[in-house]
């Protein structure tokens, strides 16, 4: 099967990217799938303003990813900007894709509500930009999180206004969306993002992950009650990284009063640094140096298969 899937480099990395798409990355690829995976630097420009800060995160995105497990021979890894075909074939998508259809997107939707200050046009075209990552390379499967269900879907109704025009070129692609993980929520009780800042990282350094954990909103109860466990970010959170046997001691600490929310937090730090133990160690060991071959690699492999759709698109558009 093939697969394509891509990550912004707006920031760092967080749990909820590695719980909603990271993980099933690495597990596709060790699955002996056919991989893509684009570190979507077009798309970054939308809200990054300063150069450094991309080219740190785009690198930055890139080894956390190889520290995750994914490995360059395995999966194709590759910056997006590597193919400015992208930019192309995201143009002539938006010579076909509704603006209607456009209009109706949530991140846009948001972002009209909230009065963001900065309604670039890259924001408005995001999914058509995303479209053009993915049917650039015909993928069976779509891996995210659920936050973008919306977009994968927009990329096939974007296909299939193409197809209708121009006649059968791209395959109609499916999301692929964990459903035990769903949305994975930040530390304020929203969707955790980089844009809300309410994420808990996976690499940074150990006091700022206890700074990150500890700031978690929770109930106000007095530390001899029981603590609820419904709608508790916590307990949601530690599900993730726990088995159910460990799950029920906490819940059961939870329901046994005296217990308070500074342990509860302690236990989920403690279990965020085991299960990233291995990677975090892993990601102290490299460095930038191989980096940029590494990358080169993925971008010429992807170029090889992006040459052949591109060349498909020409001939049915008559650019050719
Ligand atoms: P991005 O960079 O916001 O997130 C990367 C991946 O992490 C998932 N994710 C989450 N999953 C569960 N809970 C959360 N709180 C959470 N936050 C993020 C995202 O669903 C995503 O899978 N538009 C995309 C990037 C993109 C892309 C593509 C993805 C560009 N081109 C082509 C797939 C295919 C985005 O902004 O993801």
């Amino acid at each position: 099967m093939r697969i394509v899937s891509g990550i912004q480099p707006s920031g760092r990395p967080h749990i909820g990217n590695y719980l909603g798409a990271m993980r099933q990355h690495v597990a596709l690829q060790e699955a002996g799938e056919d991989c893509l995976y684009i570190v979507v630097d077009y798309h970054a420009l939308t809200s990054l303003r300063n150069g450094e800060d991309l080219k740190r995160y785009r690198e930055g995105v890139a080894l956390d990813y190889l520290a995750l497990g994914l490995d360059p021979n395995k999966a194709i890894l590759f910056y997006q900007s590597d193919l400015p075909q992208h930019a192309e074939l995201a143009w002539i998508l938006g010579t076909v894709a509704p603006h209607a259809l456009l209009e109706r997107a949530h991140a846009w939707k948001d972002a009209v509500e909230k009065g963001n200050r900065d309604m670039n046009v890259g924001l408005f075209t995001y999914p058509v930009l995303m479209a053009a990552d993915i049917l650039m390379y015909n993928p069976d499967i779509v891996p995210v999180g659920a936050d973008q269900k919306q977009n994968v879907e927009m990329t096939r109704d974007i296909a299939e206004k193409f197809n209708h025009y121009y006649g059968e070129t791209f395959k109609l692609p499916e999301p692929q969306i964990s459903k035990e993980v769903g949305t994975i929520l930040g530390t304020d009780g929203r969707k955790m993002s980089k844009s809300y800042g309410n994420t808990i990282g996976i690499f940074e350094d150990e006091d700022v992950l206890k700074k990150q954990v500890m700031g978690i909103k929770t109930a106000t109860i007095d530390l001899k009650d029981p603590m609820p466990i419904e709608n508790d970010i916590i307990l949601s959170l530690y599900e993730q990284f726990s088995s159910s046997q460990e799950l029920d001691e906490l819940k059961s600490n939870y329901a046994a009063g005296g217990f308070g929310y500074g342990s509860a937090k302690k236990a989920l730090l403690k279990k965020l640094l085991e299960s990233f133990a291995e990677a975090r160690e892993k990601r102290t060991q490299f460095n930038t140096k191989n980096l940029g071959e590494i990358m080169a690699m993925g971008a010429e492999k992807a170029q090889k298969l992006a040459n052949i759709t591109m060349d498909l698109v020409y001939k049915n558009t008559g650019l050719y």
